[in-house]
């Protein structure tokens, strides 16, 4: 080799093939617009802080009181001069002052971690954590002494964001290139990813759009007989609930099914709930919850990514499992292996672990901080609805556009019934790019029904921006899909 020529090297092709249409051309467009001067919409991606959501006030005070501990005492000290002395902090009231709640809990969570948020945890999670993960759970699912399967800490790894768990389960059950997983299409591109790059087989299934996106069994069977008759080896079952990027929403009886489907012919379940606080007009059910003492294995994610908290950036989430299996030809457990797979890591970022510790530690009702949190949660929760809502009007006003389900997660997902001949919605996608600055992802990133075509969006941005792209993006679709 000389000096001018550059070094190949011969690389994964399952990375190669990998794709992830969420980060994918038309965000890498919007990045190049961007340079240009222009103003874009990013609702690309669930990334509620990128459009100003504020954090959560108590999460971000014990956050900041952890990290920085010396400022427990000062913020004491300010606590003492404002109880004995209004007048010398005048002009400032009682949110501008850290509780003696937040304070406490903050030097509690220090005291139990022994040693700070520098060092490294154990690989799974902080003890403590993984057993205030449980009790919520069990507190969500209404388990009590007499009613329900508890979960146990020693099943629940703290990881960086939902992904890795989700990651973890794909990485150990894709032994073989003939071993599928079944994913619902669409569906959010982390499993048709994270399938490709283990190297082994995607199984669609197609929830029901023209019916709210709902699933039954039989489209489960179909499914999964045609990949039998194709030789895959099926392993386990994918569902998103509530959906990304549909927004469906599934109830107690479709999980039943679900659960009875992956019991009859021996798969697990994973089951993605990251946006169980994102649910409108619905009841979330877990499937922790449904399965109760079934005995079919079962691997649940969790996130402090979504809901009204949207702390993305931090990366924290949980994957709790039920009935583990063990490795086939060994006595080894699956919650063994992922704990090796976890310690190779050796852990997950403590940052992260803190936001996971407070998402399942709500303050109590009639503590300090309770109402400024109750507030700030469901203010969050409105608006987003609100915003929903606005974007399903516009799309009322839209030639030939549907949109099916109900409100969940973070994103609509309308179908294009009509689009000029030879155009995709990738090529729609990307001149609503060019044209308005709103950056959506085509629905073929996500998987589609043959012959349809969709897009996602993310009903993340300020009710202003909305009122001020909506009818540029009405009047974009009118004139291009009557091109
Ligand atoms: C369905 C689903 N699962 C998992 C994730 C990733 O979550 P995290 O940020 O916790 O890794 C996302 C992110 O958008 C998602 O939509």
């Amino acid at each position: 080799m000389n000096n001018n020529q550059e070094l190949h090297i011969a690389v994964n092709q399952n990375i190669m093939e990998m794709e992830y249409a969420v980060r994918g051309p038309i965000p890498k467009r919007a990045a190049e617009l961007i340079k240009q001067g222009m103003t874009t919409i990013p609702c690309n991606i669930g990334n509620p802080q990128a459009f100003g959501q504020k954090p959560i006030s108590y999460y971000r005070q014990v956050l900041s009181l952890v990290e920085d501990p010396s400022k427990i005492a000062r913020e004491r000290k300010l606590n003492t001069i404002l109880k004995h002395n209004i007048d010398a902090l005048s002009g400032l009231n009682n949110t501008d002052f850290i509780s003696d709640h937040v304070l406490n809990l903050s030097e509690s969570f220090l005291v139990k971690t022994e040693i700070g948020l520098g060092a490294y945890s154990e690989s799974n999670g902080p003890l403590f954590i993984r057993e205030a993960i449980a009790r919520f759970i069990d507190k969500r699912d209404e388990v009590d002494t007499s009613h329900g399967v508890s979960a146990n800490p020693d099943n629940i790894f703290i990881t960086n964001g939902a992904s890795e768990g989700a990651r973890r389960i794909i990485d150990l059950l894709i032994a073989d290139k003939n071993d599928g997983i079944m994913i619902p299409i669409p569906q959010y591109p982390l499993y048709s990813a994270t399938i490709k790059r283990s190297g082994g087989v995607q199984v669609n299934y197609y929830p029901d759009e023209d019916d709210g996106w709902s699933l039954n069994r039989s489209i489960l069977e179909e499914a999964l007989d045609f990949a039998i008759k194709d030789g895959v080896n099926v392993k386990g079952v994918v569902v998103i609930n509530p959906g990304n990027p549909t927004g469906g929403i599934l109830d107690e009886e479709t999980i039943r099914e679900v659960i009875d489907f992956a019991k009859k012919n021996s798969l697990v379940i994973i089951a993605d709930e990251v946006y169980q606080e994102n649910v409108y007009g619905a009841e979330f059910v877990s499937f922790a919850k449904v399965l109760g003492d079934e005995k079919v294995p079962l691997f649940s994610l969790h996130s402090i990514s979504k809901g009204f908290i949207g702390e993305c950036g931090h990366r924290g989430g949980y994957l709790e499992i039920r009935n583990p299996p063990k490795v086939l030809g060994n006595d080894v457990s699956f919650i063994d292996v992922i704990l090796k797979q976890a310690s190779v890591s050796l852990c997950s970022n403590t940052v992260g672990q803190l936001l996971v510790y407070l998402m399942v530690n709500s303050p109590e009702e009639g503590s300090a901080p309770y109402r400024q949190f109750v507030e700030e949660k469901q203010s969050i929760l409105n608006d987003l609805y609100d915003k929903a809502t606005m974007i399903r009007e516009g799309l009322n006003q839209m030639d030939a556009v549907e949109c099916f389900g109900r409100t969940g997660a973070m994103y609509l997902f309308p179908r294009l019934n009509k689009l000029p001949e030879g155009s995709t919605d990738f090529d729609y996608c990307m001149n609503l790019l060019e044209k308005t600055g709103l950056c959506t992802v085509n629905g073929s990133g996500f998987g589609q029904k043959e012959g349809t075509h969709h897009l996602r969006i993310a009903f993340l941005p300020s009710k202003g921006l909305l009122d001020r792209v909506l009818p540029e993006w009405i009047m974009f679709h009118n004139e291009y899909v009557n091109k």
